[in-house]
């Protein structure tokens, strides 16, 4: 049993990761400020597990930034599993200091007090974003990074601090995965799969801008099956190392009939605008495969039909709300003047 501190634990990515931590034996501490919602905390308690699971379950409220919190996060841990970020492009180009500081300065901060505290063993998430948009045939780890954005930038960065930081006493891993698509109790409609097969069940109709240029992604069950393998795999597999994690590079015309599929009871219609954002992206994740011998447990298809089931029982009543969006959460920060207090 390995003892945890998942930052950003409550966003939409670790709020479907802490239960699967807790299920897998561990003993799990969350550090997040709650940004967007206590959804993933509220659904947590809510499971019938959780009498099990509170007795391996602590939650520290503060930011990544403050030094103080980040030491009580963590004390007596042997793991961290770093989600915690502005996460998205457009998010992340909204306040270029805030991104800044909380994804590269922070991380750190966050490596050095997590080796003083004596973890072991730190898996960073960070993004395939950070190869930009790109020509070449094979977007494998061996190229280098060519960040378009803040976000991308800063995740790229932070991706040098973590492979710095390791070696034989600290085992440090890079994650880069592609856009995650699938349910969590915080949810995301700013993902292009789940938005557009919560369009597709409301409006019964897709609308796909452009549609030509290729979008990877990956489904939440693998995110969080990977994340839960880091944390026991052999140090010499993953230390120093990055990974690629995304195994559907489809057109984003292709995602959209994915979902029609799924949802061809619905008599979903698909239409297709013009756009000026010819961007294409897509990975190989073949590194992830051959090295480490992982096993995709899920795709796009599966995770539409479990995030139709959750929608279908009204969890989420509005699908709009800046909740759920983190650029529309972060506009509505700045101009309610929030921004200048979380960036100084
Ligand atoms: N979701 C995706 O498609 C995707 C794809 C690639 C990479 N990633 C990366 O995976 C990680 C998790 O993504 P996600 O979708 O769950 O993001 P999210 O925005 O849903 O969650 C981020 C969490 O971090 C917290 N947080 C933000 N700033 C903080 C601070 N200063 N101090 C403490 N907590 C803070 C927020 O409250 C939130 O709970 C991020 O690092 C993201 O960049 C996500």
């Amino acid at each position: 049993m390995s003892k945890i501190l998942v930052t950003g634990g409550f966003g939409y990515v670790g709020s479907r990761l802490v239960p699967h931590l807790l299920s897998l034996g561990h003993d799990v501490r969350v550090l997040d400020l709650m940004l967007y919602t206590e959804a993933g905390f509220e659904a947590l308690k809510a499971d019938p597990k959780w009498p099990e699971w509170e007795k391996r379950f602590s939650l520290v409220r503060g930011d990544l930034r403050d030094a103080g919190k980040v030491r009580e996060a963590l004390a007596g841990r042997d793991t961290v599993i770093h989600l915690a970020a502005i996460s998205n492009d457009p998010t992340g180009d909204i306040d270029e200091v805030l991104t800044r500081q909380v994804n590269f300065d922070a991380v750190g901060m966050l490596l050095a007090l997590a080796k003083e505290a004596g973890v072991k063993r730190f898996i960073n998430a960070s993004s395939s974003s950070v190869f930009g948009a790109r020509t070449e045939s094979e977007i494998n780890e061996r190229l280098e990074p060519e960040p378009l954005t803040y976000y991308s930038k800063y995740k790229a960065l932070s991706e040098w601090l973590v492979l710095s930081a390791s070696g034989p006493e600290f085992c440090a891993v890079n994650v880069r995965p592609a856009t995650v698509c699938g349910y969590s109790p915080r949810q995301r409609f700013d993902l292009t799969v789940n938005k557009l097969t919560a369009d597709a069940l409301r409006k019964k109709v897709i609308t796909v801008h452009g549609g030509q240029q290729r979008r990877p992604n990956v489904g939440m069950t693998d995110m969080i099956n990977l994340y839960g393998i880091l944390v026991v795999a052999p140090v010499e597999k993953i230390n120093g190392r990055t990974f690629n994690f995304g195994f559907e590079n489809h057109k984003v015309i292709d995602i959209a009939k994915i979902i029609q599929s799924e949802l061809s009871d619905l008599s979903v219609k698909i239409e297709v605008t013009d756009t000026a954002d010819h961007r294409d992206y897509h990975i190989s994740s073949d590194r992830i495969l051959n090295d480490l011998g992982y096993k995709p447990v899920s795709s796009i298809k599966q995770e539409v039909a479990h995030l139709r089931k959750v929608l279908e029982s009204g969890q989420f009543p509005d699908i709009d709300a800046s909740e759920h969006y983190n650029m529309k959460f972060m506009e509505v920060g700045r101009d309610a003047g929030c921004l200048a207090y979380l960036a100084r």
